[in-house]
């Protein structure tokens, strides 16, 4: 497994590979990530790896992408052990830059994906999705890879991407894949090691909450603020839960699904995503719904 610190020499290693094995043609499968490889990560990896000739990596803790008072100083970061789970899972090279070589000079070009990104994660976190867009159009151009993979743990970033590469023609295949859950249904998060014992054990109320919806949904009949204030319940039944939101909106387009007439809300998708701290912890899942 070969690595990269900086962009020339990703670039090299890239056509390095595809000349070794004397396939210029080679697909290039990537998987972005910011480290501290769980499961999760490692499933992507174990896709992009079984559907392409090279299988890359990238992961930097994108500063871009986390407000002032966010984590990205104490981000979990554990080089060493990311690396094995590289090797564990096939990657050909990953690309490991540091700040300065993914931002040299201070930004003055943004990439910004409207309406996708007003509400969510994009309304707690304003100027996230900006920072994420921004970092991935760049190792995109950096790469060029044929396909990228995706976790639907963050629901909206694929929307967001999924958007941002229409949008642009970039020419690359999104590839969306499920969300990968510890067996009590946790969804795994680079994050869940903030978690005290206590914070871990009443966590459980998201992907609980998330299987009780289903039921709700199907007896709602389009009454969806009812199964919001089900859900905000039962999240409430954790005392050390804080819900930052509980929101049903129509999938990909991120509209609240509260007011969309029923005609506008046939045949697409519904998606029920939470935010909630527990301590200093931000978690977030999600769950599709076909309607
Ligand atoms: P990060 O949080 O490290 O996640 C990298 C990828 O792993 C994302 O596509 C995410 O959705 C996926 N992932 C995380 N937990 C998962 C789980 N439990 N099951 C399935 N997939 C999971 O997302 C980012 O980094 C950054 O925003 C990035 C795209 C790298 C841009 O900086």
């Amino acid at each position: 497994m070969q690595i990269a610190r900086t962009v020339p020499e990703v670039r090299a290693a890239i056509q390095e590979l595809k000349k070794r094995r004397g396939d210029e043609e080679a697909t290039v499968g990537f998987v972005p990530t910011m480290g501290y490889l769980h499961e999760g990560h490692a499933s992507l990896l174990r896709k992009a790896r079984s559907e392409n000739g090279i299988a890359m990596l990238s992961i930097f803790v994108n500063p871009l992408q986390f407000g002032p008072n966010e984590d990205f100083s104490r981000y979990p970061r554990d080089e060493e052990r990311d690396l094995q789970v590289a090797r564990d899972n096939g990657v050909d090279l990953v690309f490991l830059p540091d700040v300065s070589a993914m931002y040299p000079k201070t930004v003055k070009t943004k990439v910004a994906v409207a309406e996708v990104t007003d509400l969510l994660c994009g309304a707690s976190r304003p100027g996230h999705f900006d920072g994420v867009s921004t970092v991935v159009t760049k190792l995109f151009n950096i790469i060029q890879p044929d396909r990228a993979y995706f976790g639907m743990k963050d629901a909206q970033q694929v929307a967001v991407i999924e958007r941002m590469t229409e949008d642009l023609n970039v020419p690359v295949q999104i590839v969306p894949c499920p969300i990968v859950r510890e067996s009590d249904g946790l969804a795994l998060s680079s994050r869940n090691v903030y978690l005290s014992g206590e914070e871990r054990r009443q966590a459980l109320v998201l992907s609980q909450s998330l299987q009780l919806a289903e039921g709700w949904l199907a007896e709602c009949g389009g009454d969806y603020r009812s199964v919001k204030a089900l859900i905000e319940a039962h999240i409430r039944t954790s005392p050390l839960a804080d819900i930052d939101y509980v929101e049903i909106m129509d999938y990909p387009s991120i509209r609240p699904a509260y007011d969309l007439p029923s005609t506008e809300l046939e045949g697409t998708r519904l998606l029920i995503a939470l935010a909630v701290r527990f301590g200093r912890t931000r978690l977030i899942d999600n769950r599709l719904f076909q309607i």
